[in-house]
């Protein structure tokens, strides 16, 4: 009998396998340095991070939350603030913004990128009476379209602050890379990040001495020179293992995010000949009830930490129950928008109805993109979905 095929979500191992001759020996330099925070590792993998991203400076930090915190806090965002941010991204963009006592204004996405635009932040921005930043988030491994946002940030006179957790190396419209135009980029080298530690880990970028300077005192409880506090920071500096670690993923970076491109390009190949149509589109104006996600041409340049493909919300959950049937690891990512989420139901009445968001958090799914993938496994996963969706092809979107 052939051997099934399993797809998992994502195989951390399966990447190991390929480093493991050279991180090994230096994570042994390590444990015999006994130097476990910050130290060279930390600085070279900075000075490795700031070139990569096209920003003059980067501060390493403990995690990519610890990095949107940082960046707040060294905008001196408090009690009373308003940040704008998307509703449809992780807990953190939120979060971050909720812990230092101000409060997050939620925007909409628009449908063919999932990110926030210049239009959902003006709306938003009408929102607000105390508007301090605004927090853009390029999503799955996109970048948003910051050159309005900037500008309409500048015309507000407040910062960007990019919440690039999830798209190191990914290009704008104009090329540049996420993280080198904003005030302050941040970044998650989270295991599952295409850039991913092993635990957690993050870092700020920018291209503001000054900010750089203050990040770097705030990671450190405030703390300069040692033992002296002008203001109360963090614990959060990025430790020397994670540091070693990173500095020799960051190596292979650009080919595993080619990797990902290429199993991206394969699944829109295979869903465009089913009859597909891509993101941003009604889903009833496809052949088949599935959107696979709309591709940015060059220079811009997505990342697919994600690969994210949009059905019919009526047959969501039961696509899902067939793919864990068929051994496919997958994911919604996000169920439920923070403007939804339960410890932010005060801002509910505030926020109103996200419509993009909420059609968003019903209808996606995320699927198995990881470099490594085989075109066996490729396959599988486009068949199975193609399969399960033309039997289904007479259900209305919604
Ligand atoms: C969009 C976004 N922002 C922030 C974070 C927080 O990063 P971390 O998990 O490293 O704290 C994540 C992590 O998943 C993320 O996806």
């Amino acid at each position: 009998m052939p051997e099934e095929i399993n797809v998992p979500l994502l195989d951390l191992k399966a990447q190991y396998d390929t480093i493991r001759d050279e991180i090994e020996p230096l994570l042994r330099d390590v444990v015999e340095s006994q130097w476990f925070i910050m130290g060279p590792n930390v600085a070279d993998f900075e000075t490795a991070v700031a070139s990569y991203c096209g920003a003059e400076h980067a501060v390493g930090c403990a995690s990519g939350s610890d990095a949107l915190l940082l960046a707040l806090m060294a905008h001196d965002i408090g009690p009373g603030d308003e940040v704008i941010c998307p509703s449809y991204t992780f807990f953190a963009t939120g979060g971050s913004i909720w812990r230092l006592g101000a409060k997050p204004v939620f925007c909409d996405i628009e449908a063919g990128t999932y990110n926030c635009t210049v239009d959902t932040i003006a709306e938003a921005a009408g929102r607000c009476s105390r508007l301090k930043a605004i927090m853009p988030v390029h999503l799955f491994g996109q970048a948003v379209d910051l050159d309005g946002i900037l500008d309409f940030a500048e015309s507000k006179g407040v910062p960007v602050i990019e919440d690039a957790a999830q798209a190191i190396g990914s290009r704008d419209t104009g090329g540049a890379r996420v993280g080198s135009r904003g005030h302050v980029g941040c970044f998650s080298f989270f295991p599952s990040k295409n850039l991913g530690g092993f635990g957690d880990g993050g870092i700020v970028t920018t291209n503001d001495g000054d900010l750089a300077d203050r990040m770097r005192r705030l990671r450190n409880h405030g703390m300069e020179p040692k033992y002296y506090h002008d203001e109360v920071g963090l614990n959060s500096r990025l430790d020397a293992l994670q540091a070693a670690v990173l500095n020799v993923k960051l190596r292979h970076l650009d080919d595993w995010t080619d990797g990902r491109r290429r199993n991206a390009a394969e699944y829109d190949r295979m869903f465009d000949e089913a009859g597909a149509g891509t993101s941003g589109m009604s889903i009833q104006d496809a052949d088949i009830p599935l959107l696979r996600p709309s591709c940015p041409v060059a220079p811009s340049r997505h990342i697919y930490n994600q690969y994210v493909i949009r059905v019919p919300s009526e047959i969501r959950d039961e696509l899902r129950a067939n793919l864990v049937e068929n051994r496919i690891g997958h994911d919604v990512y996000y169920p439920v928008p923070l403007h939804c989420q339960v410890c932010f139901k005060e801002l509910a009445e505030a926020t109103g109805s996200l419509p993009e968001t909420e059609s968003a958090a019903l209808q996606t799914i995320a699927l198995p993109v990881y470099p490594e993938l085989s075109m066996e496994q490729k396959q599988h996963v486009a068949s199975t979905i193609i399969s399960f969706v033309k039997s289904h092809a007479t259900v209305e979107a919604g």
